[in-house]
């Protein structure tokens, strides 16, 4: 089921969510959702907070460079991380973000170029994935909205007002 996503500046966007407990059912079925919800706004990550559910769980998918596959970011792709804590991370790298809960908003954004991050998958098992890549960015992303930030705040403070401006004008155009 594709569920709402919360949009900038909501308030929700800024708790910082719970840490999973139990790996059940009701977890499965929002990962389950958190994926039809990303595809249909043609995301590439997603966190349970943007869905409302403030828990440390996290989605992403890097779409498949094949342009000749029908789907290109097949459920199996999916990595879906609960309880994710970065381990390891070193250099640095500006890179061109966007978040599905500031729709049509993009700008470049400084992380570190490789992460380490260690996660629980759906079924409770202890994982560990690294990336200097794409994905890199994605985690750090993703895992700041567990801890209640989003990519606009890490924008230098003239970026962050013409920002600002911009999305006030634009919320009240819709
Ligand atoms: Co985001």
């Amino acid at each position: 089921m594709v569920r709402e996503i919360v949009v900038y500046p909501d308030k929700r966007l800024k708790l910082i969510s719970k840490e999973v407990e139990s790996f059940d059912g009701a977890l499965h079925d929002l990962l389950d959702d958190m994926y039809e919800t990303m595809c249909a706004r043609n995301g590439v990550g997603l966190a349970a907070i943007q869905v409302d559910v403030d828990q440390r769980v996290l989605i992403i998918n890097v779409p498949l460079e094949d342009k000749d596959v029908e789907h290109d970011q097949p459920k199996e792709n999916t990595l879906e991380m609960i309880n994710p804590v970065i381990v390891e991370k070193s250099g640095s790298e500006k890179f061109q973000e966007g978040c599905l809960s500031v729709p049509g908003f993009y700008e470049d954004v400084e992380r570190f170029q490789y992460v380490k991050v260690e996660y629980f998958d759906r079924d409770g098992n202890k994982q560990t994935i690294e990336s200097d890549a794409f994905l890199a960015i994605a985690m750090q992303h993703e895992v700041d909205h567990l801890d209640g930030k989003i990519f606009v705040e890490k924008l230098s403070y003239i970026k962050r007002k013409k920002f600002e401006k911009e999305w006030k004008r634009r919320l009240k155009e819709s």
